[in-house]
């Protein structure tokens, strides 16, 4: 690998030993994938967040690397935490959890990490460029940032983003090379795919048959304009959470509509597998337990957006909910829901919409939940084996029926304006 002189001199110790510690982790990884050189990163989003991942020996590990003088060299955001980290006892988190959560947050603070504690960075101010290089760390952010955005990250770990973020270089290798983000498989979508928890379940359907490949829909809706409204952002958020949680799928590309797609570029090959989607039931089937009473619902995976609030609360204006609900986004977003009414509206039926956390890393075992409804099928995928819920997935229609009766109709229908 070829580095420059003051590549050589971090790694010579000349920058302290936190740098020194950081540049030969990311030279490692370059090492064990050939790359050839490291590049400047224009950002990194940072997972394992929440404590009950890190236990004390994560937490360790931070605080260790801030005593020897870590700091980041480039803008940092985190992933969600555990729990909320201002309302966590609404959540029926303990106060146990609570306190070594906030030291895990501080810690990184201590890096100079901005303690954003979302999945959706991209939507409070952590925007990359197109072509930009980055080292994100969050499965659905790293598959929105390749793809949507089309900037280059790899499916970066908690210490190896992090790592990146103190010396600001990662390898070159992988997503970061052209030749890389050619598609693998063209994918053929034969049935109607408009709503977004049917993005979500051809995402799931699509990512346990390409695995780690780079699928490229073809027969998806096309979009006029260069930048996605709203409601197709959110649309590929869902598909890409989904890829990235049945299969690995870090980049994807949507014939006119993803930013790749419609710059031209020569992304597929005559010798690409073909696999047609005709149907998105194989994804309903397998993502239903057969449960009908629901005591939790949770909208927001990854967290979601001010449309996607505002979604929940025109549902539920003039209803009482039976079950719990919770919507789950960052603090940035939940502020501006605040400012809109749209908190009140959902608080007044009965839900709660809480920042920072994501109930697939929070402890569930501290609360009273056992049953889930989600319109995610990331969520649906780990919520089982990662929270110990067992699962409903559907339209958020169906979710929030779902909550308003604490029973499952599996009415799918949803609202016109989504
Ligand atoms: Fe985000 Fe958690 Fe879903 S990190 S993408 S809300 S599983």
């Amino acid at each position: 690998m070829r580095l420059t002189r003051e590549q050589l001199q971090m790694l010579a110790g000349n920058y302290g030993p936190a740098i020194e510690r950081a540049l030969k982790i990311v030279v490692t990884l370059g090492g064990i994938y050939d790359a050839e050189r490291l590049v400047p990163i224009e950002s990194v989003q940072v997972a394992g967040v929440s404590f009950r991942n890190l236990g004390e020996a994560g937490l360790s590990f931070i605080q260790d690397w801030a005593t020897d003088g870590a700091r980041v060299r480039v803008p940092t955001t985190l992933n969600p935490a555990g729990m909320d980290m201002a309302d966590w006892e609404r959540m029926g988190i303990s106060a146990h959890f609570a306190e070594r959560q906030r030291a895990t947050i501080e810690a990184y603070v201590s890096l100079g990490i901005k303690p954003t504690c979302t999945c959706t960075p991209y939507l409070v101010g952590n925007h990359p460029n197109y072509g930009a290089n980055l080292a994100w760390s969050e499965s659905s952010a790293v598959s929105f940032a390749n793809s949507v955005i089309g900037a280059r990250t790899n499916r970066e770990g908690g210490p190896s983003a992090l790592a990146a973020a103190i010396c600001g270089y990662t390898a070159e290798y992988g997503l970061h090379l052209d030749h890389n983000r050619r598609a693998t498989h063209r994918v053929q979508v034969d049935c109607p795919v408009r709503e977004p928890f049917e993005y979500a379940a051809l995402g799931y359907i699509v990512g346990r048959e390409v695995r780690n490949g780079v699928p490229y829909f073809e027969g998806l809706p096309g979009t006029a304009d260069v930048r996605l409204s709203p409601i197709e952002r959110d649309r590929l958020k869902l598909l890409g959470a989904a890829l990235a949680a049945s299969g690995a799928v870090a980049l994807y590309h949507v014939h006119g509509v993803t930013p790749e797609a419609r710059a031209g570029l020569d992304l597929l090959s005559e010798e690409c597998p073909t696999f047609v989607v005709d149907s998105l039931d194989p994804a309903i089937e397998a993502l239903n337990a057969p449960i009908d009473t629901l005591d939790l619902v949770v909208i927001g995976c990854p967290h979601a957006s001010l449309e996607e609030i505002r979604a929940v609360a025109d549902i539920l204006r003039g209803h009482t909910l039976r079950s719990t609900l919770w919507v789950t986004t960052s603090r940035a977003m939940r502020e501006r829901a605040e400012q809109e009414g749209l908190v009140q509206t959902i608080e007044d039926a009965g839900g709660l919409v809480l920042a920072d956390g994501c109930v697939v890393v929070a402890p569930m075992n501290e609360t009273p939940y056992h049953t889930l409804a989600t319109n995610s099928a990331k969520m649906a995928f780990y919520a089982p084996s990662h929270a110990g819920l067992q699962t409903r997935f559907g339209s958020l229609r169906a979710c929030l029926e779902a909550a308003i009766r604490g029973q499952w109709t599996g009415e799918q229908e949803e609202p016109e304006s989504r």
